[in-house]
Parts: structure tokens; sequence; C-alpha cells
């Protein structure tokens, strides 16, 4: 069957400034030319349809519009999906819009009785926004964890576990303070710019970090995650360039994404980002933003070097492009010097907007972290944070100033660092003692170390690793499940040429203990893994050897 000359698109509106109005079209086109084709008969009932991903591929086209096209043929009755089997046409009489299923009789009680859609349900696949369709396309890379074990080790996520949250003391202030009357503080709309006196302890804590901070550059924000939502909505555009840590945080991913922008991935070494690289793409591309994570990069654990920070500063200055510093984790550090976050640097106040949370080192529930924006900037902020969610939890502020108040986020920060730090060593010596010993095939002159490798940061969250050159972590990451064990495959961080060998491993969440065990179930899990791989190869070459004979032959 030439599919090409049953389904026959218009050129006309393919402009491609307007996607979503070239996607419509085409959608209409495609029930169009397959419903003339079913009713003529050159599509007899229970002839096979292309799949989704087949006919988007012969129309160069995406994907969810032909899903879409075949949801209204399947909704007229005309076709019918089979899970595993494919798309087939189911009849060559349309069912009448009044007796499709679903859907109550509203529209007779609007005196819309007679109406075509009187009854037809809601399509909501046709209503999605193209930044929900983005968005989705890109969570739907995550793929949910297959039958993970109850008792599975996680070293997926990246957040604090109950033994760190700030139960008794939470529970002590609230009751304090709502006997004490202080309710209206915490059950009343605070300020768009956050509680004032949250603000204050935030400002002090910040100026502990040689980051002096005026009242008019700060705003409380409900998670760091709505700070780059916010700075999004304030600097960019559909079509702008950011430029962006290649791997980088995956929620900042989506987030840029969901807005179309253009994302210019700059790579990472240990070091942090590369300038050389960032410095060629700042020549070639006017960039409205460069996103970063100076200190403890997720997922790299990487940190900017302060001659690289000297140097991203006069870039950014020269080519005259905005920073969001995310400072998510400036605070966990178990080793070595603590560096002040990027905005401390002379001259960086102007160009750099920071951020910070106490999602990660304190506990990601409360909601709370912060922006520091030039006064110019900062009004915008306010604004975009208004349209979002007018002001962020009251309660959650009013509770977590007195806990910083008394002191006590201090002990805190001293406690989980110490705690982190031993899970970090932990985690290090196991994988040291039953991971580095596992090898992959022989060792190749020129391939490098042909076993699982890895980077120990001195701070934040993660170690990321990496398989021998072309195996999948995406791979190993199902026999790892089996053993009853997971980690975040490092492709979902990726935003140039997928990279499919790394892995990255969040060392807080479990004792260390637990963590030798889980080492101990990923080292299995690789063992199995590199067995499985190398049979394979070896059949393949003994295959593309044989097959090379009989030519030669
Ligand atoms: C780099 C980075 N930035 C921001 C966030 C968002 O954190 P939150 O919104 O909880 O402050 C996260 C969460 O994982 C993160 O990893």
């Amino acid at each position: 069957m030439n599919w090409l000359d049953i389904v026959s698109l218009g050129t006309n509106e393919s402009s491609a400034a307007d996607e979503t109005k070239r996607g419509d079209h085409l959608y209409i086109q495609i029930v169009r030319s397959i419903k003339d084709a079913i009713q003529s008969g050159k599509l007899p009932v229970d002839s096979r349809l292309p799949t989704n991903r087949e006919l988007a591929g012969l129309l160069n086209i995406d994907r969810s519009t032909v899903s879409r096209a075949y949801l209204e043929l399947s909704e007229a009755g005309l076709i019918e999906s089979h899970v595993g089997r494919g798309t087939y046409v189911k009849s060559l009489v349309e069912v009448p819009n009044a007796a499709r299923s679903g859907g109550s009789n509203t529209g007779a009680a609007a005196g819309f009785a007679n109406s075509p859609n009187a009854n037809r349900p809601m399509v909501w696949a046709e209503k999605f926004s193209r930044a929900s369709q983005t968005v989705n396309a890109i969570v739907s890379r995550q793929a949910p964890a297959s039958g993970l074990q109850d008792d599975t080790i996680s070293f997926g996520g990246g957040i604090p576990t109950e033994e760190f949250y700030p139960s008794s003391h939470f529970q002590r202030i609230v009751s304090e303070m709502v006997g004490r009357g202080d309710v209206d503080r915490m059950f009343a709309y605070s300020p768009a710019e956050g509680d004032a006196e949250l603000r204050n302890q935030v400002i002090q804590y910040l100026g502990e970090q040689s980051m002096p901070v005026q009242h008019d550059e700060l705003l409380i924000v409900s998670g760091s995650q709505q700070g780059i939502d916010l700075v999004s909505t304030a600097l960019v555009d559909e079509n702008d360039v950011v430029i962006i840590e290649d791997p980088s945080y995956f929620w900042a991913i989506c987030n840029f994404r969901a807005r179309h922008a253009r994302l210019i991935g700059v790579p990472v070494d240990e070091e942090g980002m590369r300038m050389d690289v960032l410095e060629s793409v700042l020549k070639r591309q006017k960039a409205k933003l460069i996103y970063v994570m100076p200190a403890f990069q997720n997922p790299t654990g990487a940190t900017m070097s302060q001659a690289r920070r000297q140097q991203l500063l006069a870039l950014a200055r020269e080519y005259q492009v905005p920073i969001l510093e995310d400072n998510f984790v400036g605070e966990l550090v178990y080793d070595g010097e603590r560096r002040k976050p990027l905005r401390a640097e002379p001259g960086a106040q102007d160009i750099v907007i920071h951020q910070g949370t106490f999602s990660k080192a304190l506990c990601p529930g409360l909601r709370l972290g912060w922006l520091v924006a030039p006064q110019e900037v900062m009004n915008r902020l306010r604004a975009a944070k208004r349209s979002s969610d007018l002001t962020t939890n009251s309660m959650a502020q009013v509770v977590l100033t007195r806990y910083l108040e008394e002191g006590l986020y201090k002990d805190h920060l001293e406690h989980v660092r110490t705690a982190y730090k031993q899970r970090l060593e932990a985690l290090n010596e196991a994988l040291e003692k039953y991971i580095a010993p596992i090898t992959f095939g022989s060792e190749g002159r020129h391939k490098g170390p042909q076993r699982l490798t890895w980077t120990i940061p001195y701070g934040g969250l993660f170690v990321w690793a990496k398989l021998p050159a072309r195996l999948s972590a995406r791979e190993l990451l199902n026999y790892a499940e089996r053993e009853g064990v997971t980690f975040s495959p490092g492709e979902l961080f990726f935003v140039g040429a997928d990279q499919p060998e790394y892995l990255r491993l969040c060392f807080i969440q479990t004792d260390e203990d637990t963590i030798r065990e889980g080492v101990k179930r990923l080292s299995k899990a690789l063992s199995a893994f590199f067995a499985d791989v190398s049979r394979v190869r070896s059949k393949e070459s003994t295959w593309s050897k044989r097959g090379s004979e009989r030519v030669l032959i």
C-alpha cells in the first residue's frame, strides 16, 4: 500500500512560524484522506494502517499529529486499535456523532439538541497547549521504574529523607506561634515579595556568604523551581537562545523547552562549564540567558573553578547576557574550601540573578527558596510571581523564620554536612571495593578504562559515573532494578547529543550500611550486564567475520 498516495498533504499554511496551526491543518487532512480512502473502498475493512511512528516518518510530521487524527477516526468508529497488534479499518460507515459514547446531553439543555456536537465527548488530546505537549514528551522519557521491589535501594532522586526533617522543632514552633496569637501573619496572604521577617533572615544569611543584598533585590519564591520559571517568564521569549550546561538539571531543561527557547548546551568538565566553548557559542549566537549551577552541579557534581567564574562573568559582560545562578546546594560542602556564590564576586551584581532554596539542605516540602536580582529586574519578577501564585505560603514562611531566628538552621547544616560526608565516603569506598574490579571485555590500548568510572565531588548530592563507551546506563538500570537498586540514567540530563553511558548516583538518601548493600547489588547488576553485552558482541563479531569470509571467498 502506498500511503503517500492515500494521505496527501497540501503545503499551504505550512509556515514554520505557526507550527500549531500547521499541526491542526495536517491532522484534518489526514482524517479526511483516510476517511475518503475507507469510504471509497480503497481501504477495505481489516486493512492495517501504519503505526503512528511509521506514518509520521513517511509524512515527515510530528507523531502527535498522527495520534490526534487516529483518535478522531477511531471515535468516528472507522478504525480500531489493538494493543500490540496495530490499527485496522473497522467499518466503512461512520458512527453518527449523536450515537458516540460518553457525555451527557448538556447540549439539549442549552438548546443545541440537534447539534452534531450535542453528545460528542471532549477530545482533550486536541486541546493541550504546545507547552504541555513539549513537557509531556520530555517527561515521558523519564520512564517510570518497572516493578520496583519494596526493598529497592535508591540512588535516584535528589532529596533529603525523613530522618533529617525538622519535625519536632516545627511542631513546637507552630503551637507556640498559634498560642501566642501570631495567626494573622500565618494565615493571611503574605506580601508578594515574601514575609518581611523571613526576608530579613535570608538577607542576613546571604550577607554571611559575602553577598550583601538590599531589600528591594530579594524575592521569596515557592521553591527555586519557581525561581527558574519566573526568570523565564521575565526574560525568555519563544526562539530565544538559552545557554545551559550540558548535562543540566532536568526540570530546568523542561521549563526552557516548554517556552520554546532554543537551548544550547555547553559541555561541563571537572572545572564546570567549558569557557572556550561558551565563548565560541556567544560569538555566533545572540543569547538571552546563561543558566548555571556553579556549585556541585546537577547532575555531574562539578564545581566551577575561580578562573572559570571570572571568565564567565567577563564573557557575560562582554556579550551582555544575564546569568541565572542556581545555588541549590551551595551550603552542602563536605571538604575543602567553601566558595562564595557567583553573585558575590566583584562586578557580578548587575549581571547575575541568584537563586537558592531550603529544599535540599533542610526539606523540600516547605517549598521555600529565594531569588536575588537587580532592582529593575526584581520589579518584573515580582509581577511574574503575582501572576503565577500571588504569594508564597505564609505559614511555611513564618515557621521557617522562627527556626532561622533561633539559630536552628545552622545546627542542622552542621548535622547534615557530617552525615552526608560519611555517606559520600561510604559510597566511594563501596564503589572502589565492589565495582572497580569489574571489567568489561579486554582493556583496549586506546579505549581508556573498560569499567565503570566515577567522580567524587566535595559537596552536593551526586556522584556522576560513566560506563565504557557506547554502553547504555538505561539498559544497566533494567539489570539494577532486578537486583533491587536504582539510579538516574544520565541521558535524561543532556540537551545536545545523547550520551547513554552516564549514570547519576545520589548518596544522601540512605545510611552507610544501605549504601554498601546498594553498591553490592549494583555490582551484581553490572557483572551480569557486562557479561551479556560481551556475549552479544562476540556473537555479532563472529557473524560479521563469517560474513566477510563469505564475501572474500
Ligand atoms: C539544580 C536544581 N535547581 C532547582 C531545583 C528545585 O528545587 P526546589 O523547587 O525544591 O527549590 C532542584 C531540585 O531538584 C535542582 O536540582
